[in-house]
């Protein structure tokens, strides 16, 4: 762990702030008691923030006095929580078998070479966020990538580009 980590575990209303804080701090408190406390704290507190970082999980568990690594065990088993930051537009390519025998690689490819972007990454202006999923349930129209909630069919490497700028 780095200096710096340590430093914002101990001070999280430093990495934090103070006010989003104490909105963690009320979602805590409101669930108290509740039956899936956890689930419900972790969801609410993704919406607050937009992903949950570290520190957050750290505050999280010392609040609500459950282990780091059973609230770890919940983030990583519900796809739904993200550890990373999102962008507005979340990009979806599908590795399934059959996107994958279509080209879905080319497409990561061209999405690190053209954007910058890899699975789990972000571009710089915090429009696109990169993630990879197993079937998107269109594969005989493989490969499918989704963009925000559409989902494109029969990509080409070449059609990104056009793609992505629709979302300008
Ligand atoms: S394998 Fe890609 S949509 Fe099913």
């Amino acid at each position: 762990m780095q200096k710096t980590d340590i430093a914002t575990m101990t001070k999280p209303e430093v990495a934090i702030g103070r006010e989003t804080l104490q909105q963690i701090f009320k979602v805590i408190e409101d669930n108290s008691g509740k039956a899936g406390a956890i689930i419900r704290v972790l969801q609410q507190v993704q919406g607050i923030m937009g992903y949950l970082p570290p520190v957050v999980l750290q505050v999280i568990a010392t609040r609500m006095r459950i282990p780091l690594s059973e609230v770890y065990g919940i983030v990583s088993f519900y796809h739904f929580f993200s550890l990373v930051p999102k962008g507005k537009y979340v990009i979806q390519v599908c590795l399934g078998t059959s996107c994958y025998v279509k080209g879905a690689e080319r497409i990561l490819k061209t999405l690190k070479k053209d954007f910058g972007l890899e699975p789990q990454g972000l571009t710089t202006d915090g429009k696109f966020s990169l993630s990879t999923v197993r079937c998107l349930g269109a594969c005989g129209l493989a490969p499918v990538i989704m963009v925000g909630q559409d989902i494109h069919r029969k990509v080409r490497p070449s059609q990104l580009k056009e793609i992505l700028s629709s979302y300008e």
